[in-house]
């Protein structure tokens, strides 16, 4: 007799890949389930493999409940949500979605690079409001040429926000673990020294322990009060109360946000600010995306249960 296909689904890919994969495998909606804890007690034995996704992560205490548990899929390419060491010591692979969203994530950076600088949402609404009829034209904003974009985290993603903002004539440095040889742009090894230099500060890095609260009051006021921020990466790399206060007292000209810490709970103070554009965690959210994103988990899903090697794995 061949070993269970059985899956745990804590957090699905798309609903038509979950059709298809339910035609071939034992899928255990935990998902759905109104009674988990039923649900994990009554096939705990038979999962070797559980799907979720980066914002959704593992619920603590499931991974001790399932003791032939050999690989965790996750839907997205931050992998802050799962503790990795903790599966490594129990030799759980966990693998991740990396590169099929880094176009949709860049172009979201450059998105709300723009929408800040240019102020879009308040132009919408000054239109929609009837203010243009009546006032006149809204005031002024700046540019995004010639500005100094400093990105922190210069990994693929980075990466695909720089080649991204060159052709706006902006000028770019980064700040990371090293100097990397491949590229031209001015590299700092103190992130200080990065917001004092920038205009934009683009959040790129990975989220997790080692970035938390990054970007706190300090880096934000080195960046100033023409300076913006742009997160694409983690809310937890921002100090949020900070940044709040920053906002609201000018300390910082503005910010473009995908991501808050609480998600999906974002703090209200941000959506009374007028110098922050606000993007609900939604970087990666195309359909074309999603499902390049989903598909990398069914064939991560299908390799394991077929013996090969995972085609992503983080550890
Ligand atoms: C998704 C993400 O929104 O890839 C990531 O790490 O944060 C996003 O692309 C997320 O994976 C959905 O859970």
């Amino acid at each position: 007799m061949s070993a269970p296909r059985d899956v745990l689904v804590v957090s699905p890919a798309r609903p038509h890949q979950m059709e298809k994969l339910a035609q071939e495998y034992t899928l255990h909606r935990y998902d759905q389930s109104d009674d988990r804890s039923g649900l994990v007690a009554s096939v705990a034995d038979k999962i070797r493999l559980v799907m979720t996704t980066a914002g959704v992560g593992i619920p603590a205490g499931l991974i001790d409940q399932l003791p032939n548990l050999e690989v965790i899929t996750s839907f997205g390419v931050g992998y802050d949500s799962i503790d990795i060491p903790a599966c490594t010591a129990r030799g759980i692979k966990v693998t991740n979605t990396p590169d099929v969203l880094n176009d949709d994530v860049a172009d979201t950076a450059i998105m709300l690079m723009l929408a800040t600088l240019r102020r879009l949402v308040v132009g919408d609404r000054w239109a929609r409001s009837g203010n243009w009829s009546k006032n006149g034209a809204m005031p002024l904003t700046t540019t995004l040429h010639s500005k100094r974009v400093g990105i922190v985290g210069l990994g693929r993603i980075g990466k695909a926000i720089a080649s991204r903002a060159e052709p706006f004539g902006v000028e770019l440095g980064y700040f990371g673990r090293s100097q990397q040889g491949d590229v031209g742009y001015q590299y700092f090894n103190d992130l200080l020294a990065l917001a004092e230099w920038a205009d934009v500060l683009v959040v790129a890095c990975p989220g997790g322990d080692a970035t938390r609260n990054l970007i706190d009051m300090n880096v934000l006021t080195a960046l100033g009060a023409t300076g913006y921020v742009v997160n694409i990466s983690r809310g937890s790399v921002i100090d949020e109360p900070a940044l709040i206060t920053a906002l609201r007292d000018g300390i910082v000209g503005g910010a473009g946000l995908d991501v808050f810490h609480n998600e999906p709970h974002m703090n209200p103070a941000f959506a009374e600010l007028d110098n922050v554009v606000i993007y609900p965690h939604h970087a990666s959210g195309t359909v074309e995306t999603r499902d390049a994103m989903g598909q990398l988990v069914v064939d991560n899903l299908i390799a394991f249960f077929a013996g090969k090697p995972l085609i992503t794995p983080v550890n």
